[in-house]
């Protein structure tokens, strides 16, 4: 069987897939960058309706899709806001997913459950893209972040790779920590101790290998930093505002911690952000948080064709 023959799969955790499927999906999305950019013509997915069903907040997610499948010919229907559908009637979840299924040919789910995108790919014969789980997982933005680290840096294996923010609620780097530790790369892993790592993201961590070097301050851990991955509080996870106020703005890069960096360092960002990147920065050569939003776009392109089984 073509390496590459994903036709027909869900992609709901990053687990889902081998090194050499990653790498295969790169390099796809790599000949896809013209048509992204809108330099060429595509009419790839012609024909093909992909439904994005958001539960939750998005911006670049949600419209990387939409362009995604714009760009090659496809067509999109969803909503952004759950509050005009039959969820707010009692609706199952189960029960949108069978009428989404039978009006389209790719679902891409974003919800607050953790666990939600795995159900839905459970009740549908189409494939099911999980656009972020609550906490749990978030494999498409992984794939658009291996793919900037690889453009930038020519590499993944054998670089050091700092994560740093919310790592207990943020989904971006419970994904992304499973596929660097798949690739080789050296992990730390930056935040204050209530807000740190879930055990079970490090146990399969070091199920590779990769033992993490444990931070609770970016002082200490930016001097050997090739990628500073920073992430934003989830504010919209915390059971507790009072325990959300007292880890707020405790991390921040600007200029100022990027004199002890490597000068090489890239700094990248899921977005959005709110404090932990300075606008300062945003100027410096350093920063790759918005190509990292662009590179969502050919990432997203070479993936919606693959699961729909269409190539050039
Ligand atoms: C992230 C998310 O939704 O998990 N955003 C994104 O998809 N780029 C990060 C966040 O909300 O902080």
């Amino acid at each position: 069987m073509d390496m590459l023959d994903m036709k027909g799969r869900d992609v709901v955790s990053i687990g889902d897939f081998t090194v050499d499927e990653i790498n295969g999906i790169l390099d796809l999305a790599q000949d896809m960058v013209p048509i992204a950019k809108g330099e060429r013509k595509s009419n790839l997915l012609d024909g093909k309706i992909l439904a994005a069903f958001f539960f939750e907040p998005s911006t670049r997610t949600k419209l990387s899709f939409e362009s995604a499948m714009l760009r090659l010919g496809g067509s999109v229907l969803g909503f952004a806001n759950p509050k005009g559908t039959s969820a707010t009637k009692g609706e199952t979840l189960a029960d949108t997913i069978r009428m989404a299924e039978s009006y389209s040919d790719v679902i891409v789910l974003r919800h607050p459950r953790e666990g939600a995108a795995r159900l839905a790919a459970k009740f549908s014969e189409k494939p099911v893209i999980n656009a972020g789980d609550g906490a749990g997982q978030h494999p498409t933005q992984t794939l658009l972040d291996l793919f900037t680290i690889r453009s930038e840096k020519g590499k993944i294996g054998g670089l050091n790779i700092n994560l740093v923010g919310d790592l207990k609620y943020g989904r971006t780097v419970h994904s992304l920590a499973h596929a660097l530790a798949m690739f080789g790369a050296d992990l730390s892993f930056t935040a204050p101790p209530e807000l740190q790592m879930p055990e079970h993201v490090i146990k399969d961590v070091r199920s590779y290998g990769i033992e993490p070097h444990i931070y609770t301050s970016l002082d200490e851990s930016v001097h050997d930093s090739d990628v500073l991955y920073v992430t934003r509080i989830q504010k919209e996870r915390f059971p507790d505002m009072a325990e959300y106020e007292k880890v707020a703005g405790a991390y921040r890069v600007d200029l100022e911690l990027l004199e002890k960096a490597k000068s090489d360092v890239i700094i990248m960002h899921p977005l959005p952000r709110v404090t932990e990147i300075a606008p300062e920065v945003d100027e410096t050569r350093n920063a790759k948080y918005f190509v990292q939003a662009f590179n969502g776009v050919p990432v997203r392109m070479a993936l919606l064709s693959l699961v729909l089984g269409v190539s050039e």
